[in-house]
């Protein structure tokens, strides 16, 4: 998909540049983004939502991939940023973003990060819970200044999605509860407020979701909240946020919608909902991460080492792993994979891909088919663009790869590969060893 293809040698090729070249000059693993494609999904929000006449924000959710190069590019797009961390929010001022377009989420900021996000002015936070509502108000107080704010809210909805990130349920560290009434409280006090500027509220009920049922009860649940704080405070909002979770296809059998498909259904639900409680159209944003990043992601490994046990399996092994991409470890994430300077050559063995890291449970694929594999291979993960780079770690002081933006036959170093010396840069021998040195 995007500007892969298999050139006349039978190599991969991303955004014009062999796959091989790639690992040649930058090494493996290497994380290769396709620029054109990330650019694209980005506009698919854009038209969605342009034709659907409601004022619109798109907010791309940093988390899935938080570089600076990544957070220029979505400011060229012209989409706003979601960050969840003073680091995020570093990374997103050093790229130059314009901090008005910058929202704060989290269920637990500190006051540093606060107090950073205020001095910087970004444009809101998303507010998690009454600790923060009541900080963010005293603080707005003491600098003499009116701090706009969301209010992160829990619809009660389960997304159908992998347990360990289904967010929108009761039981859950995120929001103020809306059945419990939590919710109309919170937009009372901020409403009242004379330190706070309420927008409106927000919700996410979870990622990688394919269908628009999730979405829709989720709308349902928002609409009849703000329908009570209108008829009780009076408030009506100026934005409501319906979060990301759009889902992105990983292997054969992922079916998720299209992104004009989920806003065309968000958009007219809310539309009908609103216009029956008299309500004036808000904005509208999203804060989709995975479905602006993941597809266009692919991780390159070279192969090495590799175990047969005879009528049991055969390992191949990687000189990447959990490492890289943790999401297979924690989450039995799925991915489909091939070698890419064998992609002509018939995919006849079913074989399994082992990280490098001293765990059994490092393994990137189970059972995937392809051609006969050899030492020097570059094995292509595709779909690797969300939440790899962005939850890798140096687990075995494995130092982390590099990135590059491919497009037209151009690729763009954006993150150095980490050196061994930057990996025990923060350590420090103890105060006797020193003296003794
Ligand atoms: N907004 C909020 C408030 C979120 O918590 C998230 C994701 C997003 C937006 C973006 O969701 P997306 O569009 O990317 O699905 N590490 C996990 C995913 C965790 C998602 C956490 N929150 C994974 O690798 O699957």
């Amino acid at each position: 998909h995007g500007t892969s293809r298999v050139n006349e040698r039978g190599i991969l090729e991303i955004g014009g540049c062999e796959t091989t070249e790639l690992a040649a000059t930058y090494g493996t693993p290497l994380y290769v983004y396709d620029e054109a494609l990330i650019r694209s999904k980005c506009r698919q929000f854009i038209d969605a939502f342009s034709q659907s006449g409601f004022s619109f924000q798109v907010a791309y959710a940093s988390k899935a991939f938080c570089t600076m190069a990544m957070c220029k590019l979505v400011e060229e797009e012209g989409l706003s940023l979601d960050v969840v961390s003073g680091g995020e929010l570093y990374t997103a001022l050093q790229a130059g973003f314009p901090v008005d377009r910058i929202h704060f989420h989290g269920n637990n900021k500190s006051l540093d990060e606060i107090v950073m996000a205020l001095d910087a002015k970004i444009g809101c936070f998303v507010v998690d819970n009454f600790y923060e509502l009541h900080l963010l108000s005293q603080l707005a107080e003491e600098r003499g200044e009116k701090i706009s704010v969301l209010l992160r809210v829990t619809p009660g909805v389960e997304a159908h999605t992998h347990e360990y990130i289904s967010t929108g349920q009761i039981d859950s560290k995120f929001g103020f509860d809306v059945q419990n009434g939590q919710a109309l409280d919170a937009i009372k006090y901020a409403h009242e407020s004379n330190h706070l500027h309420l927008l409106g509220v927000h919700s996410h009920i979870g990622s990688q979701i394919f269908e628009t049922e999730g979405f829709l009860v989720a709308v349902k649940r928002l609409t009849q909240l703000l329908g009570d704080a209108k008829d009780q405070h009076g408030f009506l909002p100026e934005v409501l946020n319906v979060g990301g979770g759009f889902g992105i296809r990983y292997v054969e059998g992922d079916t998720p919608q299209s992104a004009h498909t989920y806003i065309k259904a968000i958009t007219d639900l809310v539309r009908a909902e609103l216009d029956a409680r008299q309500i004036p159209l808000p904005e509208l944003w999203i804060e989709p991460g995975r479905s602006i990043v993941g597809d266009s992601g692919t991780t390159l490994y070279r192969i090495g080492s590799q175990k047969e046990i005879p009528n049991v399996r055969k390992y191949v092994a990687v000189d990447g792993g959990m490492t890289d991409n943790l999401r297979p470890a924690l989450y039995q994430a799925e991915y489909e994979a091939a070698i890419a300077n064998k992609m002509n050559q018939p995919a006849t063995e079913v074989v399994s891909i082992a990280g490098k890291c001293c765990e059994s449970g490092d393994m990137l694929i189970w059972d995937v088919k392809l051609p006969p594999a050899q030492a020097g291979d570059i094995l292509a993960v595709p779909s690797t663009g969300a939440y790899g780079y962005s939850m890798s770690n140096n687990y075995n002081r494995i130092a982390r790869p590099a990135v590059v933006f491919v497009k037209d036959g151009d690729a763009d170093l954006v993150v150095k590969r980490e050196t061994y010396a930057e990996v025990v840069g923060h350590d420090l021998l103890p105060k006797r060893a020193q003296l003794q040195r």
